[in-house]
């Protein structure tokens, strides 16, 4: 068997944490691998060893059978290979073929050999190439910034395709993606393989592992639990490598009363986002928001937060007409949004996970609503960090030092300490893993049935069925339709058809 990747016995020791525990990992020539773990369990660590990021603390790569040693990505690139990473690093204002070719201008397509300048003309007509490859529509000369995020990450794909790789890593490419996008990714993957690349795939979606890999490798605790061949992946047998036990995906129903209607927003319009959009949202409820990437949901919710500033419309809570000057207005009267980016906008990366907990409610906290407690502070963070289990050294290690999906809890549970009335959650589970999951669904069922409000974006769609009551699906800045899910019988087919722009569903 022909591998065109070894590693043996990788080690990776940070401060205080074992990240990989002596894994050997290998990758054969034209397959698709899947890399799959909970969070925190080493695979963004495995990666960036692979792409020269990260040196091991010990162990051994071989490519294509020679043991090399990478220092920096460059040695890796050099060796073919190659990372679309998760987080997407292209520069906003430069144009995309700018960007494909940004650090290699000079080499061989953009390059006027007599002038020794860079032709612009040449670049473009060879990131064109790229974008046909893998059938990308935007033209080449397209500002970065006027991309969606899946369009952004093509031309991620198209970078890695520039530097001629015979190895593609990709970290959860598709946590950021709606299912149309996803799927438009699954066919460029299968597209790469057929060019005779092979793939590394990450991901939490355990149903996008086994439609589309050839192998899985799971990690558990920086270790190399298991390995499933073709015939062997299943779901079931993925999720029991990962977590060592049997997961309830979705836990049962907990049983919960509409209360009195806490917050109602009329016609609110902001720029070209938002256009018309109107709803009620009552204490004990789950209200549910559908819609495609860009379809304006956490727009919306932005001007409920005061983060933006309605143009035109009606919000009030508790009855009384709401209108936040800012965040710091919207939480004073109770509101708390979980946004979907926790790098911009939900962590303050170089502080410590205790603090980042406690910020929004130091003043509660504090003696006499002033002196810090910092006693209370710690049993307070240690709590959640159990409740939610985040896989942190201690509470005083930096957020910034954390898996990503660790970073998502901690910012779920400062928002669950601030004990607000309502509750806006935009994608909460993103990027986090089986068993993580079915404990945050767990907690939001138990925050309605307490009497919270809560607000829920998601882009999963098993996730909206089963925990909305209500399901609005939104289309280009407005409302396409409410739906009744109080008896959980809306189908994934029916919110695909309304968030597509449809209006009127026949034979449903
Ligand atoms: N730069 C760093 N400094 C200190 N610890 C780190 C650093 N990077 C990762 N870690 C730790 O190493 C462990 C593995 O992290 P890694 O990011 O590889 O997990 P992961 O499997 O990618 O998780 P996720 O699914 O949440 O992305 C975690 O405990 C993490 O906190
Ligand atoms: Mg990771």
């Amino acid at each position: 068997m022909e591998y065109i990747l070894e590693m043996k016995n990788i080690t990776k020791e940070f401060p205080g944490v074992k990240a990989l525990d002596k894994v050997d990992f290998e990758v054969k020539d034209g397959e698709i691998l899947g890399l799959v773990g909970e969070n925190g369990a080493g695979k963004s660590t495995l990666i960036k060893i692979i792409g020269g990021i990260h040196i091991p603390s010990k162990g051994e790569i071989y490519v294509g059978g020679k043991k090399v040693v990478f220092n920096s990505p460059n040695d890796a690139f050099s060796k073919g290979i190659s990372i679309v990473h998760q987080e997407l690093n292209l520069c906003p204002n430069l144009t995309v073929a700018e960007n494909v070719f940004l650090g290699m201008e000079n080499l061989g397509e953009g390059r006027n050999n007599f002038l020794k300048t860079v032709d612009m003309k040449k670049l473009e007509e060879a990131a064109q190439n790229l974008l046909n490859r893998i059938g990308a529509q935007f033209s080449p000369n397209t500002l970065v910034r006027e991309l969606s995020t899946a369009q952004q990450q093509m031309v991620e794909i198209c970078k890695a395709l520039a530097r001629n790789p015979k190895m593609i890593l990709m970290d959860e490419p598709t946590s950021s993606l709606s299912i149309e996008e996803v799927e438009r990714l699954m066919k460029i993957i299968k597209e790469l393989k057929k060019q005779g690349i092979s793939i590394v795939f990450v991901s939490h979606r355990i149903e996008e592992v086994v439609g589309i890999c050839d192998r899985v490798i799971i990690l558990r605790d920086g270790k190399r639990v298991g390995t499933l061949e073709k015939d062997e992946i299943e779901e079931n047998k993925i999720i029991k490598y990962m977590v060592g036990r049997d997961v309830e995906l979705f836990p049962k129903h907990v049983e919960r009363k509409k209360g009195e209607l806490i917050l109602e927003v009329k016609n609110l319009k902001w720029q070209k986002m938002v256009k018309d959009v109107s709803f009620k949202l009552h204490r004990g409820e789950i209200l549910g928001f559908a819609g495609l990437v860009g379809a304006g949901r956490s727009e919306t919710m932005q001007l409920i937060f005061g983060i933006n500033k309605l143009e035109n419309g009606e919000m009030f809570y508790k009855g009384h007409p709401y209108n936040p000057e800012s965040p710091y207005d919207a939480i004073k009267n109770g509101i708390a949004l979980i946004p979907e980016d926790r790098k911009l906008q939900g962590l303050i990366l170089q502080m410590s996970v205790k603090d980042n907990i406690v910020i929004p409610s130091l003043r509660r906290i504090a003696k006499s609503g002033f002196v810090l407690d910092e006693i209370k502070e710690r049993e307070i963070a240690k709590e959640f960090v159990n409740k939610l289990q985040v896989r942190t050294p201690s509470i005083y290690h930096i957020a910034n030092n954390l898996s990503g999906g660790n970073q998502q809890k901690v910012v779920l549970a400062k928002w669950l300490v601030s004990k607000s009335d309502v509750l806006i959650f935009d994608e909460p589970t993103r990027g986090i893993d089986v068993a993580s999951k079915a404990e945050i669904h767990k907690l939001m069922e138990e925050l309605a049935a307490q009497g919270y409000g809560v607000i829920m974006i998601s882009s999963e769609l098993p996730e909206i069925l089963n925990l909305s009551d209500r399901i609005i699906v939104m289309f280009e800045g407005k409302v396409m339709v409410e739906l009744d899910n109080s008896k959980r019988n809306i189908t994934q087919e029916e919110i695909m058809y309304y968030a597509s722009g449809k209006k009127q569903l026949v034979n449903p």
